[in-house]
């Protein structure tokens, strides 16, 4: 999950691509009504059960409320997807769902969060979450980023893996500076210069209960589009799926 054009599909191209290349056996779930082409595999794709142009057009509807009414249909049928995957689970590592654009339709919808603990009932389930990390280099788009991805973690109760994607433009650092040092955070806040008033208050109280969250999340930066530090996402990945089948 992540916000729109964080570079979910790009990322899980390049897993795809690294999976394949050390011959791990993995599947592709495509959960994106509205996504022209699917620059993986997708092996169950959810434009195969759904035609999105014709739920907008029958139930006249807009972008948003197409792709709502699209995983809602989906979400009737997603038994079938289940046992499709626990059929094929003893021969999988991993299974990789791609999920639409507008992550609010995702998170928010009743559909989305059937689809989630679906998931996470039947497998060991992580959700990584992609920041795109060029446009999260304010403070205060930083912390709003951080504010969402801990809705969902409390949302969803799934250990996170946040993945601070796009570090070919920009490292992500700053954000573990962040992250780890309180004072750093506030440092940034300060040069961020303008006199945001209570906004400011809001965000140095935020910051500070966003420490306990910080705590318990896994952060790694990658390129989705060069492949840097995938190596590190796996181990997280792993280190996570670990530490979810001791207590799954
Ligand atoms: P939606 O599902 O449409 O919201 O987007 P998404 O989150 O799946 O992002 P997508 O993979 O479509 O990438 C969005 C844009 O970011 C594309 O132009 C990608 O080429 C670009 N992009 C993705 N990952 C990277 C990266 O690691 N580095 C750079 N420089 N660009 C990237």
């Amino acid at each position: 999950m992540g916000m729109a054009g964080s570079g979910k599909t790009t990322l899980v191209q390049r897993l795809n691509l690294e999976l394949n290349n050390q011959g791990t056996k993995s599947y592709y779930v495509n959960l994106d009504p509205a996504v022209k082409s699917v620059p993986f595999a997708a092996n169950i794709d959810i434009r195969d059960t759904v035609n999105y142009k014709e739920v907008m057009k029958q139930y006249e509807l807009g972008p948003n409320g197409a792709i709502m009414t699209s995983l809602n249909l989906f979400a009737t049928r997603f038994d079938q997807v289940l046992s499709i995957l626990e059929k094929r689970a003893p021969d999988l590592e991993y299974v990789l769902v791609d999920t639409p654009g507008q992550i609010e339709v995702f998170t928010w919808s009743a559909s989305g969060a059937i689809i989630t603990e679906a998931l996470a009932t039947s497998f060991p389930t992580l959700l990584v979450y992609v920041v795109d990390t060029p446009r999260t280099s304010s403070p205060t788009t930083f912390m709003s980023n951080m504010l969402y991805a801990c809705s969902i973690l409390y949302k969803t109760r799934l250990p996170i893996v946040l993945t601070f994607n796009k570090t070919d433009i920009l490292s992500h650092t700053f954000a573990v500076d962040w992250m780890e040092d309180f004072e750093k955070f506030q440092e940034g806040l300060d040069r961020q210069g303008e006199d945001m008033g209570y906004m400011s208050t809001l965000i140095r109280s935020m910051s500070l209960v966003l420490d306990e969250f910080y705590k318990t999340l896994r952060k790694v930066g990658v390129s989705a589009a060069s492949g840097d530090g995938i190596d590190v996402f796996f181990r997280a990945v792993d280190e996570a799926a670990e530490e979810f089948a001791r207590d799954y």
